[in-house]
C-alpha cells in the first residue's frame, strides 16, 4: 500500500505504508521483485522520491530496503497521536 503526495521540498513523493511477503514465502526473492516493480512504476509516474518508515527493531526490513537500493534518510521522525 503506497500513497502519492507532492511536496514543495521533495517534489513528487511515493510513501510506502505497507509492504509484506507472507512469512512462508520469504527469502525467495519475492520482496525484491515487488520492490523492482514498485520502483519501475514510480519511474513511469515521474516520482522524485520513494519514502517509507522501518521500526528500529526491524533489521530484516532495513537490510531488505538497503539491498534493493534505498538509503537511510537523514531526518527525525515526529508524530503526535490524537485521542478518539
Ligand atoms: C522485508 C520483506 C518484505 C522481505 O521480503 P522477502 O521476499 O523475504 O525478500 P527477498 O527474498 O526478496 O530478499 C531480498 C534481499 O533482502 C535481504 N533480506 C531479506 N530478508 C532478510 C533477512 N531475514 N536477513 C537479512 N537480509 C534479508 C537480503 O539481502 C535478500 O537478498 P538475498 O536473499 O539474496 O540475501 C519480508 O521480510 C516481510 O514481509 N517482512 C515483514 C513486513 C515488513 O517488515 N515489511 C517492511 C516494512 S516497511
Amino acid at each position: 500500500m503506497a500513497v502519492y503526495t507532492s511536496s514543495a521540498e521533495l517534489g513528487r513523493v511515493m510513501t510506502v505504508n505497507d509492504f509484506f511477503v507472507r512469512p512462508d514465502h520469504r527469502r525467495r526473492g519475492i520482496g525484491r521483485e515487488l520492490a523492482k516493480h514498485l520502483i519501475e512504476e514510480c519511474e513511469r509516474m515521474k516520482i522524485d522520491e520513494i519514502g517509507l518508515e522501518v521500526l528500529h527493531g526491524n533489521k530484516t526490513a532495513a537490510r531488505f530496503w538497503e539491498s534493493v537500493g534505498l538509503r537511510q534518510a537523514d531526518r527525525f521522525l515526529f508524530r503526535k497521536k490524537l485521542g478518539r
